[in-house]
């Protein structure tokens, strides 16, 4: 007996020292120590020993168990550190290597000419409004003077859902809502911009584009204040040498009306292939809120008057950055918008 437990020893203890992983080291002690264990069996085998040797060869058992499992743990420790190396080796961060490029976005040219026509305004106590883009026939046109069968919504080929339901044709439509949920309270000063809907579709006009409104009612408004807004408009958004001319025209929801041209910024007015050789480009639709339109829309045109004025931003974007196709506007092509990624523009 004491034979083959010195040989389960030796046996297992060469097994441990050949084990190559943590998962070998414990089938060799499952084999030797476990409850089918070699080991385990002489034990069970010790009622059939005399008196006499029971307690020499349970110390011998023992002492070998003790062995065997004093080297197990140390094979297990040994194990355990390696893996716990070799994770470090392969985990290891090298931080001195290049991060990865961060690609920035940059500020779409239309919300960046938004955004610049805001905070002029703002600075100017004008307030920023906004209204549906669904709209009402009512709010669309017959608020603004335009009743159903006038000739002047020719002009604006519109798309209409139902015979009430449009998508709007021009910012204007919020100059009637701002009027009707302020009835006779004063001053309005607002600027609307947002996005407009109107059955076209070629190098300079699309299906969709967006205007800047601005309305201003109040008592003692004249057609010198909106001259002075829209100089300081144009100034601000095309440069100091900007020049207006106001040519006289005819929106119903005006009286009088004007549409207004800007100095040509390519040529300074000399005249060129952007303006067509006539040094002006024409912008803004403007004028003086007609009276019928206060009427309507709860204001006395007795007591208070008022300018308005509209314009198309995607032109204004296009001038401001020489951008020649408007349909470039909505593409997203990304070697497009890198252009814009600057400050200084
Ligand atoms: N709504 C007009 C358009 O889309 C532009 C316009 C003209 C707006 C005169 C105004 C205005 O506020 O007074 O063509």
């Amino acid at each position: 007996m004491e034979e083959s437990i010195n040989e389960i020893k030796n046996k297992t203890l060469d097994e441990i020292l050949n084990a190559k992983n943590l998962q070998e080291i414990e089938e060799i002690r499952v084999k030797a120590l476990g409850k089918k264990g070699e080991l385990t069996a002489i034990l069970k085998m010790m009622g059939t020993l005399s008196e006499e040797d029971r307690p020499k060869i349970g110390a011998l058992v023992n002492l070998a168990k003790a062995q065997i499992t004093e080297k197990i743990t140390e094979a297990e420790n040994r194990f355990k550190e390696e893996e716990i190396n070799k994770k470090l080796e392969t985990e290891k961060i090298d931080v001195t290597l290049p991060s990865k490029k961060i690609i920035r976005g940059s500020k779409h040219p239309l919300n960046r000419v938004i955004e610049e026509i805001e905070d002029l305004f703002v600075s100017m106590g004008y307030d920023v409004a906004s209204g549906p883009e669904l709209e009402t026939d009512e709010y669309c046109f017959e608020r603004l003077n335009l009743p159903k069968g006038h000739p002047a919504r020719d002009m604006q080929d519109s798309f209409y859902i139902t015979t009430e339901y449009l998508l709007r044709t021009q910012t204007s439509a919020v100059q009637a809502r701002t009027l009707m949920a302020n009835k006779d309270k004063t001053p309005i000063r607002e600027i609307v911009p947002g996005k407009t809907y109107r059955r076209e579709d070629d190098a300079t006009h699309s299906h969709q584009f967006n205007q800047v409104e601005a309305l201003v009612v109040d008592e003692n408004i004249s057609f010198a204040n909106l001259k002075a807004t829209l100089e300081i408009f144009m100034k601000h958004i095309l440069g100091e040498n900007t020049k207006l001319r106001f040519r006289p025209s005819y929106f119903p929801f005006t009286e009088p009306s004007y549409e207004v041209d800007v100095s040509c910024f390519k040529c300074g007015g000399k005249g060129c292939n952007l303006c067509k050789n006539t040094g002006w480009i024409e912008l803004l639709g403007a004028g003086m809120v007609h009276p019928n339109v206060l009427r309507m829309n709860g204001y006395d045109p007795n007591k208070y008057s008022g300018f308005a004025f509209g314009t198309g931003l995607d032109r204004l974007a296009m001038f401001k950055y020489g951008i020649t196709d408007i349909r470039l506007l909505y593409e997203n092509d990304i070697r497009f918008l890198k252009q814009f990624d600057r400050r200084d523009i």
